[in-house]
């Protein structure tokens, strides 16, 4: 059995953003086929594994973000991707999790799936591990959808569910706007607002648009702008009328898209640079907790 060879190993892991997020009519496994293009974006959750007694975690948070909601048993992501990873490297020794989140809970932001992937790396590295590559993206993808594209990160395509993780070629920095919701939105009841929406009559075979692919080669912030789009996002309107408000606000304060980040309620505006979206900012402050991000920016690392 492999002893941990470090008294401790942080990890950083990143929020993704769908810049596009095709969703096909639901499968008989209850998930929903995509064709997503992630991008990494400038927020993170820290995790820190260090060998203990017993499994245990605790979460604080970085800024204003809520963690009253995230479970703190065996129902935590992170805490079951190192129960995973030690059954498959054959570890007996607990590890106690620390998550200190840069990323809202519940927001479309993937913070969940980032706490998995950075545990996944740190616990791997603390044991000593150096688990394959692909074994790790394999485990990363039993533990949820978004899991792979955590330890991945940049801009990539996503397909299967989510899981199947391809990286994007790209050039270039994008500034964001993230507009936080205190109020978390459910990303099951989102996908059964969008089958009650479609009726089960989505494209069956949703596609990333070439113009999005060739944006990104390109780094061309204003094509980007123009292939953005996210079909989860009627449903999160239905649900969240209110995010329609600011998304027209942010685009009154001249951002170049406006789109509700994975199933929501976090919303995201496209900005020129830096300096354009402090602007835009500035305006959404007044609908809720707008941050600058950029992307993209690396997967999970040890720090
Ligand atoms: O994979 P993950 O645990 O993140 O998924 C959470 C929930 O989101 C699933 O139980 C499912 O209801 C929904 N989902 C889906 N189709 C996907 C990804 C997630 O319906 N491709």
């Amino acid at each position: 059995m492999p002893e941990p060879v470090l008294a401790e190993v942080s990890v950083r892991a990143p929020a993704k953003i769908n810049l596009h997020l095709g969703v096909g009519p639901v499968r008989a496994d209850g998930f929903h086929p995509l064709a997503t293009a992630y991008q990494a974006i400038s927020l993170f959750s820290t995790v820190t594994a260090r060998p203990a007694e017993e499994w245990s975690i605790t979460c604080t948070a970085s800024d204003d973000i809520d963690v009253s909601s995230v479970p703190l048993d065996d129902s935590n992501l992170a805490l079951r991707a190192a129960r995973l990873l030690a059954e498959h490297g054959g570890v007996t020794t607990p590890v106690s999790l620390h998550i200190d989140k840069g990323i809202p809970v519940a927001g479309g932001l993937a913070g969940g799936s980032a706490d998995g992937a950075a545990a996944l790396l740190a616990c791997d590295t603390l044991w000593g591990l150096r688990t394959p590559r692909a074994q790790l993206l394999e485990l990363a993808g039993r533990l949820g959808s978004d899991v792979p594209f955590g330890l991945v990160g940049g801009s990539a395509a996503g397909h299967g569910r989510g899981e199947v993780v391809t990286e994007l070629g790209d050039v270039g920095t994008y500034d964001w706007v993230v507009l936080t919701n205190p109020r978390g939105m459910s990303t099951p009841a989102v996908y059964a607002e969008f089958d009650e929406l479609t009726d089960g009559q989505s494209i069956p075979d949703p596609e990333i648009p070439a113009e999005l692919i060739d944006a990104l080669a390109a780094g061309d912030v204003r094509a980007l702008a123009g292939s953005v789009g996210n079909d989860l996002q009627p449903a999160s309107l239905r649900l969240r009328p209110e995010l329609a408000e600011a998304m027209q606000a942010g685009l009154d304060a001249s951002a170049l898209a406006a789109l509700v980040s994975g199933s929501g309620p976090t919303c995201l505006f496209l900005c020129e640079d830096t300096g354009h979206a402090r602007q835009v900012a500035d305006v959404l402050s007044a609908y809720g907790r707008a941050v600058l991000a950029s992307g993209p920016v690396s997967g999970a690392r040890v720090l």
